[in-house]
């Protein structure tokens, strides 16, 4: 089912709950093999892409809610990460909830109070927006639920995504698992831009227990925004090569995710990470986010796989760390040839 925005307007009125309301969700972060990079108003994507979803990585949020007499002018919150309140990140979140607005008004018929944690250690350098704002989603739509005798899982699906994209785009492939494809794709049915959605077939089981092992070689804030890099596709000399390139590579990714073919997605997912740094440095300004160690350890990951003949590959986010991916049953070579020639953290994960 293809669902349009109007769908996801909300007019009617909600049930009045009879006192206060505790919420709590959970979402995990996704790696994305094929890239979204380049945007347009408002978050939409200039190209598909596909992720796995992590299990281990993930954002827990609980909320109280304290229904109002009448419905406030903008949504009434405070945040609490880790226990403490958080006013820095209020105006990123207020921005959210005007956003959204329109498709969950009743939010604003409460006093929020939200407490957020990660699973994965503050400032490691794991983009924590896509679990932060799927898991805020989730707890909009868990309220949703609550208020309306609306109950169509597969539209509050599409929905919760659709709400998780207006923070993050790529918050958007963070609501289910093992693989999400966000943006529409001509050869890819159901795909949409609003939303992201499940393939409709089962993953081969050659990728069924592929691990996600992170090192960690930058830690803290990134460089340079997520939403500066964006905003720098916009006027890129290689935009329309990008674009095309983009949408060969998902509509590739998706064949190789049913036909289990591992050399092929090696190929793909390192041409795809390499393929992302070269659009930074070559933007203007151009930046370059990859470090020493990150290209020590490309290096040794394609030195290993050639030698040993382990299908391990990487991946790259937009940062320093690299994504090492490979079948569970390789995890012992590969702790006595590779990880035990890095020395950064690991973060040790799975899809
Ligand atoms: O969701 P954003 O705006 O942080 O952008 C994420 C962009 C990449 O992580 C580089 C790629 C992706 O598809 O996740």
């Amino acid at each position: 089912m293809n669902f349009q925005e109007k769908d996801f307007i909300r007019n009617d009125k909600p049930i009045t709950p009879a006192g206060r309301l505790q919420l709590h969700q959970e979402a995990p972060s996704n790696i994305a093999l094929v890239k979204y990079w380049g945007k347009y108003p408002v978050q939409l994507p200039m190209n598909p892409s596909v992720s796995f979803t992590l299990n281990q990585s993930k954002t827990i949020t609980k909320a109280k809610l304290i229904p109002l007499k009448k419905p406030a002018p903008q949504t009434d919150f405070r945040f609490f990460f880790n226990g403490i309140h958080q006013p820095d990140f209020e105006p990123k979140m207020a921005d959210f909830f005007q956003r959204i607005e329109k498709y969950a008004p009743y939010i604003n018929y409460f006093h929020w109070e939200i407490h957020s944690q990660n699973t994965f250690p503050h400032s490691s350098g794991i983009a924590s927006s896509a679990s932060a704002f799927a898991a805020l989603a989730k707890l909009i739509i868990e309220l949703e639920k609550k208020l309306f005798t609306e109950k169509n899982a597969e539209l509050l699906l599409a929905k919760t995504s659709f709400l998780a994209r207006l923070g993050s785009g790529s918050a958007s492939r963070s609501v289910a698992h093992p693989v999400m494809i966000w943006g529409e794709h001509p050869e890819i049915s159901n795909t949409s831009d609003l939303y992201a959605v499940q393939p409709e077939f089962d993953l081969h089981p050659a990728f069924q227990n592929y691990r996600d092992t992170i090192v960690l070689v930058e830690k803290g804030q990134k460089k340079v925004s997520s939403t500066a890099g964006h905003n720098l596709m916009n006027h890129h000399k290689y935009k329309d090569i990008r674009r095309q390139s983009a949408f060969d590579n998902a509509l590739k990714m998706h064949q190789i995710l049913q036909t289990g073919d591992i050399e092929t997605f090696i190929e793909l997912t390192e041409a795809e990470a390499l393929e992302l740094h070269a659009l930074m440095m070559t933007s203007q300004p151009n930046y370059l986010l990859m470090m020493p160690e990150t290209i020590r350890i490309l290096h040794l990951i394609r030195k290993i796989r050639q030698q040993s003949h382990i299908p391990v590959c990487f991946t790259l986010d937009a940062g320093a760390n690299v994504h090492i991916l490979y079948p569970q049953n390789y995890q012992s070579k590969l702790d006595k040839t590779l990880f035990n020639r890095i020395e950064s953290d690991l973060i040790k994960d799975h899809i």
